[in-house]
């Protein structure tokens, strides 16, 4: 009925124009632009597929506008340089394209918005558009009036929540979905632009997360990712001990919808057998009661600070076993003394405490990190003490970055002294432990029989199905399509490059 509905909306009114959205970075964008995709196609626009990125321009049809789109939008991520530079770098060939095609519409969203703001006008005439992350719900009216008025027009707000749950989210795969629930980052990491693009923390409400969690599940949605910035200092507001009253029908209009708002207020989500005893929600709370929802089989969630990452939150994660089995813990440099440059708030001994308790409470935890690799004043002995620290904790995953300089961030005033060479050798290195260990952890899996959740047919090997253990590792395994969309127990038997091939059990 849900797709019915937006077909009919989309009959309405005359043909609209074609948009492209393409997403950079994170998957909070990924969920943005799957929002902005639902909105757009509700108002009657149509969407073309993100066409890849790694076709030469000539395929990509960029002289006709992306594959013979009339709006390009780039939802964009400021987090290192090289990221920015892709998206100037596109901007630069739309222009060229603009001198022949003076209609197409070229807008910006996201991360880059917030932190160049208006000042992107003068620098890309050919812009045409900027949306701020809290503004994604006024896209179809300002790309009208762009289309009307032909005139450079920003929106973006600088208070509120950017959060826009809707039924109207154009998700892509049945069973999985992003749920955003809080954004902004209220640390001080002196690298990290996020506190300036994304502002500081604001958290959905309890009952509201709750409810959109719910919604997805009656869609079919069986394994829920959420989201943040820094989640695990989550903090929806108020609940008290009234009973909780859902309101499955949907709200029309915004001033429907803040009625609707204010009367959930009153009445507080508290769902069958949970007890709220604290005045708020905290990250930990909110797993419980997400775990309850009949239907929901896996919950995973990302992005942790070692500060928020509690002894609490450990222990609800061993209790539940629908909590997914990977945690991502950025320890960023294993050197204190970089640490502290980095204003991380703890030191590594602090951090490997942690991870030590983590194991201990849930034995069978999967843990994942990122780090910064020739930070400035990052000297030898502090790489090394990065490297030792690779070698202690075993990361089953870990994202390696070379630094790069953000300017307005804390570090920006101090010298990005490492230079060129020596940042990409220490990436070299830390690489090459880190999958050396990896490929050690996953060996230890072998022989094992494990829960796997099925995800989908492989395309490369008929006949198998590809899945994720509780730990979020890939499994390629022989067996019937209609398999898909369940848990099966598999037994692993072998190690190709990075895949587990296994049989059920
Ligand atoms: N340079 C390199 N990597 C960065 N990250 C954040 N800011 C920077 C930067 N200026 C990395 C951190 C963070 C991840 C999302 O991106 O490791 O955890
Ligand atoms: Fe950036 Fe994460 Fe630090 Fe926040 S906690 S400032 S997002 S690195």
């Amino acid at each position: 009925t849900m797709s019915n509905s937006r077909e009919k909306t989309a009959e309405k009114g005359p043909k609209k124009l074609v948009v492209c959205i393409k997403t950079f970075g994170c998957q909070m964008n990924e969920y943005d632009s799957q929002v902005a995709t639902g909105l757009l196609e509700a108002a009657g626009f149509e969407i073309v597929k993100e066409l890849p990125l790694t076709q030469p321009s000539s395929q990509r049809g960029e002289g006709k506008g992306e594959g013979g789109a009339d709006v390009i939008l780039m939802n964009t991520c400021s987090v290192r340089e090289h990221a920015e530079d892709k998206v100037y770098s596109r901007l630069g060939a739309l222009g060229k394209v603009k001198k022949t095609n003076p209609e197409l519409i070229v807008g910006l969203m996201g991360c880059m918005v917030e932190e160049h703001r208006e000042k992107l006008f003068k620098r890309f005439p050919q812009l045409d558009l900027m949306v701020g992350t809290r503004n994604i719900k006024e896209l179809p009216a300002l790309i009208e009036e762009i289309q009307k008025n032909r005139r450079q027009v920003a929106k973006i707000k600088q208070d509120g929540i950017s959060i826009e749950y809707t039924d109207l989210i154009k998700r892509e795969g049945g069973y999985h979905a992003w749920l955003p629930i809080m954004t902004g980052c209220d640390k001080v990491c002196t690298y990290c632009i996020v506190p300036i693009t994304r502002g500081s923390e604001v958290s959905m409400p309890a009952r509201e997360v709750y409810r959109e969690a719910s919604r997805l599940v009656s869609e079919g949605v069986q394994w829920i990712t959420l989201l943040g910035q820094n989640v695990n200092s989550y903090k929806g507001d108020l609940c008290h001990s009234e009973p909780f009253v859902c309101h499955p029908e949907r709200s029309e209009g915004s001033e429907a919808q803040g009625k609707l708002r204010e009367e959930s207020r009153k009445q507080i989500l508290r769902p069958e057998g949970f007890r709220m005893t604290e005045s708020s929600s905290t990250f930990p709370e909110l797993l419980k009661m997400l775990c309850q929802i009949e239907g929901l089989k896996r919950i995973s969630f990302t992005t942790s600070h070692p500060q928020d990452a509690t002894e609490e939150l450990f222990r609800v994660i061993a209790q539940n076993p629908k909590i997914s089995r990977r945690f991502h813990l950025p320890l960023q440099s294993g050197s204190n003394s970089i640490l502290k440059r980095m204003k991380r708030l703890h030191t590594y001994q602090e951090y490997k405490v942690k991870i030590d308790l983590m194991h201990k409470i849930i034995p069978d935890i999967s843990v994942t990190t990122d780090i910064i690799t020739g930070f400035s004043g990052e000297t030898e002995e502090d790489h090394q003490a990065t490297m030792r620290a690779l070698s202690e904790i075993h990361y089953d995953s870990a994202f390696i970055y070379k630094y790069s300089l953000r300017p307005g961030t804390p570090a920006g005033k101090l010298p990005d002294d490492v230079v060129r060479e020596v940042k990409e050798r220490r990436h070299e290195e830390l690489l090459t432990l880190h999958r050396k260990i990896a490929r050690a952890k996953s060996e230890q899996w072998i022989g094992k029989t494990v829960n796997v959740f099925c995800e989908e047919k492989s395309s490369k090997t008929p006949g198998h199905l590809i899945g994720r253990t509780d730990q979020d590792k890939r499994v390629v395994f022989v067996a019937g399509e209609n398999l898909v969309n369940t848990f099966v127990r598999v037994t692993l038997k072998e190690l190709h490059h990075e895949t587990l091939f296994g049989v059920l059990a």
